[in-house]
């Protein structure tokens, strides 16, 4: 049976210069590298400089995917912006990147779903092109996340960075089998009863203020590895493929030890796992794209490689996309 596939066609990356190794944090906090390591994997983050937004960000990740695919801003009909921190409260972070991009057609929006955005995105953007209201989707995930960190928190303010990655995907002709590539499935989950567990302690319509992140980590870390597992499973399940199958687990890189214990559940070995959490931090919405990109650049992806991409965070929401590179 003919269908419509979300083929993966460009990818990019970028993250800002300035680079903050763990031993910083020691200077004002009670902490250690070694502390930082062992709980989470990071060793360093890149920070976002002065006056640099995310919009900067997206459009460095955006001009990298437009040159990896070969077309220009105006091939796009649309642009799925995921970020918790845009420029500003409105416009969408995205109509920046469309300007910037001169793309000169389309429509271009903003979804947040925080650490779990890019899925969402993903899954947003594959609907779209199903439904055939656009042939062609940039999806980004980019974030400042230093700009809502409170840096006198030492549970929080050590576990994130900025950079933002984008995913170009395209409408192409599928025979409705697991063989064929692009996106073969997607579940999307949040369960709104968690939204104390992490969260922005301020907002427009509340404090009038950006706010500072708030985590009980380690509840987090117990509905993650669960979560996580399941969600990746059932994506699996229902493109009918297993575990063994996967060539590249891509998960949203928030802590080393929920990665692992995530693919060990999930039956996917260790090898098998993308990690840049030890160079980026927890990115948010840009860390799956910014692993995927970084990896793709690497030549560790080949033609028709199965990869399952997974995230968490704020909501609680999570999700898992199964691609056909
Ligand atoms: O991206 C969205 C999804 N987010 C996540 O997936 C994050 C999930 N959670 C985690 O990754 C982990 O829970 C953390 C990395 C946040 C924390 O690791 P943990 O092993 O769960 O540590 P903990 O919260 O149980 O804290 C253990 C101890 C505490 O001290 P006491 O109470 O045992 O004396 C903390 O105060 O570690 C202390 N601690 C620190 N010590 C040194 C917390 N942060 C730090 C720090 N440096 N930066």
């Amino acid at each position: 049976m003919k269908v419509t596939r979300s083929l993966a066609i460009g990818v990019g990356h970028y993250l800002p210069e300035r680079v903050v190794e763990n031993a910083e944090f020691t200077r004002w906090l009670d902490t250690s590298d070694e502390w930082i390591r062992t709980r989470t994997g990071i060793e360093r983050r890149h920070f976002a400089a002065e006056g640099e937004k995310t919009s900067d960000l997206a459009i460095r990740a955006s001009e990298m995917a437009l040159a990896d695919a070969g077309i220009s801003g105006n091939d796009l009909d649309a642009i799925v912006l995921s970020t918790a921190t845009p420029d500003r409260t409105f416009p969408a972070t995205a109509v920046r990147v469309q300007e910037a991009i001169g793309m000169r057609r389309g429509f271009a929006f903003d979804l947040q779903a925080v650490c779990a955005g890019f899925v969402f995105a993903l899954g947003t953007a594959d609907a779209m092109i199903r439904a055939g209201s656009a042939r062609r989707v940039l999806v980004i995930g980019a974030e400042t996340f230093s700009r809502i960190l409170d840096f006198n928190d030492r549970a929080t303010c050590v576990l994130f960075g900025d950079g933002a990655g984008a995913l170009i995907l395209e409408a192409a002709e599928g025979s409705g089998e697991s063989s064929d590539r692009g996106i073969l499935a997607t579940d999307l989950n949040s369960d709104g009863r968690l939204a104390n567990l992490l969260y922005v302690d301020g907002g427009p319509s509340s404090t009038g203020t950006a706010g500072v992140v708030r985590m009980q980590g380690q509840e987090v870390f117990k509905h993650a590895v669960l979560k996580l597992a399941e969600t990746g499973g059932r994506a699996l399940a229902a493109a009918g493929l297993e575990a063994d199958d996967v060539d590249w687990l891509v998960p949203h890189q928030a802590n080393l030890r929920i990665m692992k214990m995530t693919a060990s559940k999930l039956g996917i070995p260790p090898e098998r796992v993308v990690t840049t959490v030890e160079d980026h931090g927890n990115t948010s919405a840009a860390s799956i794209p910014l692993a995927l990109s970084v990896a793709a650049s690497e030549g560790r992806f080949r033609r028709g490689d199965l990869l399952l991409m997974e995230g968490i965070g704020g909501g609680l929401a999570w999700g898992a996309v199964a691609l056909r590179w």
